[in-house]
């Protein structure tokens, strides 16, 4: 075995599983899931009849690569969404089908991280592992996050440095406050906008200076904007990394790769998809490593993604409902605590009273709904953990399940 395995730490929801353990929560309530950010809206119809006008597609084996046309309806999706010009995203060299964006964001790790890079500096040789005198690659991520940018870089042999996101901060991460030692090791970041679980945005202005840095240190920067189709304002989507590079003048991409998926934007997340788009050189490498690692698209999932790609309506009529539950949640709930409406993603990341664990347990055994501890989403970082006395509450239920919920977790909060 692989002795990195003994690092990974178990996974949120387990962790969950544990709290609620023994528990018998009141009967009279039916139950409300808010913990898994799981869309619950109606897959589209035409995803669903796309995947079963192609079910004969079964009998080939796809190809890692994808159909032609499934690369170009993402690559016009690209330059549509964010306003690039038609050609400047190459769907032959750009662009990547995946599985949806955690199998990418996990193998994209295994495929980046060189663990012989670059001798040392003299002066640095003590931050590195003694017995090779090479430098531990470091891959960064924010704090609290999605739990497989941890995992992924330390099975790839990395150690991980978090760049803690708090309310000060709106939520962001603070690129300047990376001390030099740390960048120069750096070999990825991953960034997550918008976040999950604060829903916070990183602007035009920031990409850019993470783009300078990553120029300067020469790290790849992996943009999980799998939330970016999830916005409150239909005038003001969140900008993607693509984006910001383009208009910078970095039009080839340079150490720039996307992930993007149809889970939450098109509430599919059993069909599996997602891609990547960026670095044609970058993408050349992790296509052969892809090739070995065996994980094609189905066909049928093919064409499925082809109709969603290309269709906006749903993702409108999708961002409604969110609108609709956001407004009547935070109109309950506003009353007895504050309660952030994010800009982006269909979290709310809310404040406890007490400590995040005893109010998810509690919530649970008293009003039969789930919630989840940030702490679990989150790491002791720089003397503090930016998860602790925080829930996260996926607004997934459909309304009158959010409603009700927004009403029990009040009577909850009236009675501590
Ligand atoms: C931040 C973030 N990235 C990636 C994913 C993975 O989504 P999928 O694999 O369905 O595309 C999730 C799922 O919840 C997520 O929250």
């Amino acid at each position: 075995m692989t002795p990195n395995l003994k690092h990974l730490h178990p996974y949120p929801f387990e962790k969950l599983a544990q709290l609620k353990q023994g528990i018998v929560p009141p009967a009279n309530q039916p139950h409300i899931a808010l913990s898994m950010g799981e869309p619950t809206h109606a897959t589209p119809h035409l995803i669903q009849e796309a995947l079963l006008t192609h079910l004969h597609g079964l009998a080939n084996y796809p190809t890692t690569k994808g159909i032609p046309e499934l690369r170009q309806a993402i690559a016009g999706w690209i330059n549509r969404r964010f306003q690039i010009p038609a050609d400047a995203v190459n769907a032959e060299t750009q662009v990547l089908p995946v599985n949806g964006t955690r199998e990418a964001l996990f193998s994209f790790a295994q495929c980046i991280i060189d663990p012989t890079k670059a001798a040392p500096a003299p002066d640095r040789l003590a931050a590195y592992t003694p017995s090779l005198a090479i430098p531990t690659p470091v891959v960064i991520m924010p704090n609290p996050f999605y739990q497989i940018y941890e995992g992924a870089a330390l099975l790839a042999g990395a150690e991980p440095y978090f760049l803690n996101t708090l309310e000060d901060s709106g939520y962001l991460p603070d690129f300047d406050a990376v001390p030099d030692e740390i960048w120069q090791r750096c070999q990825l970041i991953y960034i997550c906008s918008p976040g999950n679980p604060t829903g916070s945005v990183i602007d035009q202005a920031s990409h850019e200076k993470l783009l300078n840095l990553a120029e300067k240190y020469d790290f790849v920067i992996a943009s999980d904007e799998c939330y970016t189709e999830i916005y409150d304002d239909e005038s003001n989507p969140p900008p993607g990394l693509l984006q910001t590079a383009y208009n910078m003048g970095n039009t080839a991409f340079k150490r720039c790769v996307i992930f993007h998926s149809l889970s939450k934007r098109s509430n599919a997340p059993g069909l599996r998809s997602g891609f990547v788009a960026g670095d044609a050189e970058i993408l050349k490498h992790y296509f052969q490593y892809r090739t070995y690692h065996g994980c094609a698209m189905p066909l049928p999932t093919q064409h499925a993604s082809i109709q969603a790609w290309q269709d906006e309506h749903h993702v409108v009529e999708n961002r409604r409902l969110y609108r609709e539950k956001f407004a009547a949640f935070i109109d309950i709930l506003g009353d007895v605590c504050t309660v952030i409406k994010p800009p982006a993603s269909f979290y709310v990341w809310l404040k406890t009273p007490i400590s995040d664990t005893d109010f998810a347990r509690q919530l649970f055994a008293e009003q039969n709904i789930t919630v989840l501890p940030g702490s679990y989403l989150s790491r002791d970082f720089g003397d503090i953990n930016p998860g602790l006395n925080h829930v996260r509450i996926a607004l997934v239920a459909p309304l009158d399940e959010c409603i009700e919920a927004a009403q029990r977790i009040k009577n909850f909060l009236n009675s501590l």
